[in-house]
């Protein structure tokens, strides 16, 4: 297992995959991918999960956070998301924050995120907003 900073574009075909596999590519594109930081963790060579951070002076919004299905439950997203704290920590990230869907909020919990919005409705989907905030 390996975790290492990855191009925007390594990260498409999971987020589609995972995400949104029955809309475009193009929609898993987001606008500001190219200001991103973009972790990808390798099984055996494989990439197999995907997530992104954005970081607008002290706040981070991690986006479109993936793990191959068949490698869910594994582990694999805890140690992503771990390594994406840690970063985050190094570059003086005051909140951390993520729009959760709602099967993910439990698994948020786990790291300390808490929920701070009422349920949000975007693409036939409901979130909720999740913040961690590391000065507390
Ligand atoms: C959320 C996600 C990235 C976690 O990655 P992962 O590699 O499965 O994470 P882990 O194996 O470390 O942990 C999964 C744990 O969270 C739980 N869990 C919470 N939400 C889950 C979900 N949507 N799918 C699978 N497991 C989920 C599992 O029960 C598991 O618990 P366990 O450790 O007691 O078995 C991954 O499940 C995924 O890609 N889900 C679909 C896309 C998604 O919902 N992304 C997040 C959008 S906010």
């Amino acid at each position: 297992m390996k975790i290492k900073e990855i191009e925007a574009s390594e990260t498409w075909p999971l987020r589609h995959k995972v995400m949104w596999p029955n809309k475009p590519l193009d929609f898993v594109v987001l606008p500001n991918d190219e200001a991103g930081l973009h972790f990808g963790l390798f099984e055996k060579e494989m990439l197999v999960s995907v997530i992104s951070l954005f970081i607008e002076s002290q706040d981070g919004q991690f986006r479109k956070f993936a793990t191959d299905n068949y490698y869910q439950g594994k582990g694999f997203g805890t140690k992503l998301l771990n390594h994406l704290i840690s970063e985050a920590k190094k570059r003086n990230i005051k909140n951390l924050r993520c729009n959760a869907r709602m099967t993910a909020i439990e698994f948020y919990q786990r790291f300390g995120m808490k929920v701070a919005s009422d349920i949000i409705r975007k693409n036939g989907k409901d979130y909720v907003l999740m913040e961690l905030d590391f000065e507390q």
